[in-house]
This record gives structure tokens, C-alpha cells and sequence, in this order.
């Protein structure tokens, strides 16, 4: 695999782009030329800004005439990508939850595996080497820390590494072999979300193209998911158009008070509530947990204090809600804790037993991930509202984390 191999000259540099970065980062101030127009705060702003964003992105990689996605920055030979023998996944935090979400695709759409780990992790990993390896880190601001010394040890350690970052010339460029650039216009608001759904994006149209490259996805398949990826533009702003936004905010009404939201998903569904507990928990200082459906019964259901009424947050698409799943829900509700699960729009099978149902648009798997976490995201911000938190600039946090 032919890969440049990264020098001490380069990490110099890399490390002199890191110092600036720091200044930078502390320098960071809004832009006056910038304004939330009309709407009240930059995070609201950015999450009606998704579909605009996803739009972008998404038109820009497909070449209708020959059923292919272009991806040039990628400088591995096609040879090199069938090549490859393992994916691994590095990021903090909201990106760490896009990653979560992208190792279902690449698996889904390639016949690769992939690991997910957080970067400050990955520098403990005791697997060092690995042949033909790949390694995407992904970082809106591209100068968060730990995310720059997981992709230096990936380097060192002779993995391909592909950056996906918002921020142009951003340090983590100068240390990946390539860069994928989200697209996303500057994201203000502390509370990532608009950037969460573009990382998204990228990183399915990432996948789908590695399976393109391996031959694990005709042309005609490339063609079909890509018309579904679009498609879940148009559902995003059938959610923000949709009467489920009063629901939405009477179910965050009915959640503002409590001290602990527990969060319950299947498959990318769990990735899509850890990444919905993160928003809770920064926006509005509450702890919010999020758990597989089926995990919950070995262990965390004992959080729910029937005195309290602690909510219980479920996202349940249609291929989500069997029987056992039911039953966690109904034993749930059963030792107390409010339910409000957010369905498919034509769900009938909880009408009257839960405590709140909200309908998103009907969504294929690939869509859902990104249908459901504008809901969550607007879920959570109102929570923050209602308690009247200082929803783009939360205490303690910073748009990047970086340290000396
Ligand atoms: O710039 P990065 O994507 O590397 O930042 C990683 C995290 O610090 C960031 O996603 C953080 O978790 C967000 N504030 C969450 O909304």
C-alpha cells in the first residue's frame, strides 16, 4: 500500500499549527458579522440549517452518468482499497456518536469490520500495527487534542488516515493523508448539530463508496441508496415543518424537572440516543444516560424512581419494536417512569400506553439516524430552554478542546 510516511519535520509543523491552534481556540468569538436572524439562538439556527447543509454535501460527490461516487482526495489506488483489511474509527464526543453510527454503514455496505473508539482511548490501544489499515478520524473544529494525537500515533503506527473536519487547513489536515471536508459553514452554538448530521452524511457516502471500490455495491445499488440518502433531506424538513414539533416540546416540558433522563435505542438507535444524552446533558446540565433497549433490564432499570416519575426517552422505528422490546418499555412504565417514545408516523401498536408518542417520518435504516436526531436535538434544546440555560455557550465548555 503505498502510503507517505509521516516525518519528524511534519510533526514538527503539525505541533507548531497546534500552539496557533490553541491561541486561536482561545481567541474564539463570535463573528458580530453573524447573527442568529430569526431565530433566538445559534443552535436552533443550525439545526433548520441541516438540510441546506446535507443538501450540499450529498450533491456533490454522485456522478449521475456513470453511477459512481467521486471521492478524489482519496488517494488510495482501487487496488489499495480492496486491499484494505480493517477500519477503525477515532473521534470526541458528538463525532465519536457520527462514528458510532458509521461503523453500522461501512459494515452494512462493505464486507470490511470496524472498530470505534474514542481517540483518547485509541492512545492506550495495545494493538499498535495493523496491515492495510484505515483509520477516519473525524473532527468538526479538526484541533481538538486528543483526536490530533490519536491520528499521530495512527500515522506512526503506518495507517492510511482519512480527516473528516469542518475547518479548512485545520491541523488535522496537515497530519491526515487525506482530507474530507463536511461542509457545514461555521457551527457557533457549543451544542454540535449541524456538523453531527454533515459528519454523517460524509461518512455514509464514505462507506458507500469503499464498498463501490471493493465491488461489494453495484452501480445500481450506489444508485439506489444515494436517491435514499437524498430522500432523508426531505424527510429532515418534514420534521421541522411537522405538528410533532408541539409534541416534542410538551414531552421536553414533562422532562425539564428531572434530575436523570434515561435514553433507550436498538442498533444505530443507541448510538442516536447517546449522542440525543450528550445534547441533554450539556444544553441543560441534567444527567440523561443512554442504554440499549434490552440491556436495560440487566441493570440500569433500577434508576427509575417511581417518586419522580423519571423519564424514559425510547426511539423505536418499526424494525426496533418487537415483542421483547415491548415488554422492557411496559415493565418501564409499570415500575414508574414516564414513557415517551418517538415512533414512525403510522405506528399504532403503542397508542394509549405510552405517555407521550411522537411521529417521525417513516424512514429507511440508513435515513433514521439522521431523521431522528434533529427531533432529539430539538428534544433537548427545549429542555434547555425551559430551564433557561445559556443555550449556545453551556458552562464549563468550549467549541474545541484543546490542551498544551
Ligand atoms: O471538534 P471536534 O469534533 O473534534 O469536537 C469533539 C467534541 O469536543 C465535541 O463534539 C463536543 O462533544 C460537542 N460540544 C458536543 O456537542
Amino acid at each position: 500500500m503505498t502510503k507517505t510516511d509521516i516525518s519528524a519535520a511534519d510533526i514538527d509543523t503539525a505541533n507548531t499549527d497546534r500552539a496557533a491552534d490553541i491561541n486561536r481556540a482561545a481567541a474564539t468569538t463570535v463573528d458580530p458579522g453573524l447573527s442568529t436572524g430569526e431565530f433566538p439562538d445559534y443552535m436552533l439556527k443550525e439545526i433548520y440549517e441541516q438540510p441546506r447543509v446535507l443538501q450540499d454535501i450529498l450533491t456533490g460527490r454522485y456522478d449521475a452518468a456513470r453511477q459512481r461516487l467521486v471521492f478524489d482526495e482519496i488517494t488510495l489506488t482501487a487496488d489499495e482499497i480492496r486491499s484494505l483489511r480493517h477500519i477503525c474509527i477515532i473521534a470526541c464526543g458528538t463525532s465519536f456518536h457520527a462514528g458510532l453510527i458509521a461503523k453500522d454503514f461501512v459494515e452494512r455496505l462493505t464486507d470490511l469490520t470496524v472498530d470505534v473508539q474514542i481517540a483518547s482511548e485509541f492512545l492506550f490501544n495495545q494493538r499498535k500495527h495493523r496491515e492495510n489499515a484505515m483509520v477516519i478520524a473525524i473532527s468538526q473544529s479538526g484541533m481538538t487534542s486528543d483526536t490530533l494525537d490519536a491520528v499521530q500515533m495512527a500515522r506512526a503506527n503506518g495507517a492510511y488516515v482519512v480527516a473528516i473536519t469542518n475547518v479548512m487547513d485545520s491541523t488535522i489536515t496537515t497530519l491526515a493523508n487525506a482530507s474530507l471536508y463536511i461542509q457545514a459553514d461555521i457551527e457557533i452554538a457549543v451544542p454540535a448539530t449541524k456538523s453531527y448530521t454533515a459528519q454523517l452524511a460524509i461518512l455514509t457516502l464514505l462507506a458507500l463508496y469503499l464498498g463501490q471500490e471493493r465491488g461489494t455495491q453495484r452501480p445500481t445499488e450506489v444508485a439506489l441508496f444515494y436517491a435514499e440518502l437524498l430522500d432523508s433531506v426531505d424527510k429532515i424538513v418534514r420534521i421541522l415543518a411537522s405538528q410533532s414539533l408541539a409534541k416534542i416540546e410538551q414531552a421536553a416540558a414533562a422532562c425539564a424537572q428531572a434530575e436523570n433522563i434515561l435514553l433507550l435505542g436498538r442498533g444505530t438507535g443507541t448510538a442516536t440516543c447517546k449522542e440525543a444524552a450528550l445534547k441533554v446533558k450539556e444544553t441543560s446540565y441534567r444527567h440523561a444516560e443512554a442504554f440499549s433497549v434490552l440491556e436495560f433490564v440487566h441493570g440500569p432499570i433500577a434508576l427509575i424512581d417511581p417518586g419522580v416519575a423519571t423519564p424514559v426517552v425510547a426511539l423505536l422505528p418499526a424494525d426496533s419494536l418487537d415483542d421483547a422490546t415491548r415488554d422492557v418499555l411496559f415493565k418501564a412504565k409499570a415500575y414508574g417512569a414516564k414513557l415517551i417514545v418517538f415512533t414512525e408516523e403510522s405506528e399504532q401498536r403503542l397508542v394509549g400506553q405510552v405517555d407521550y408518542q411522537i411521529f417521525l417520518p417513516k424512514a429507511t435504516p440508513i435515513q433514521m439516524p439522521f431523521v431522528a436526531i434533529v427531533a432529539l436535538q430539538l428534544f433537548a434544546r427545549h429542555i434547555a430552554c425551559i430551564l433557561g440555560c445559556d443555550i449556545d455557550n453551556p458552562r464549563y465548555l468550549s467549541k474545541v478542546v484543546v490542551s498544551h
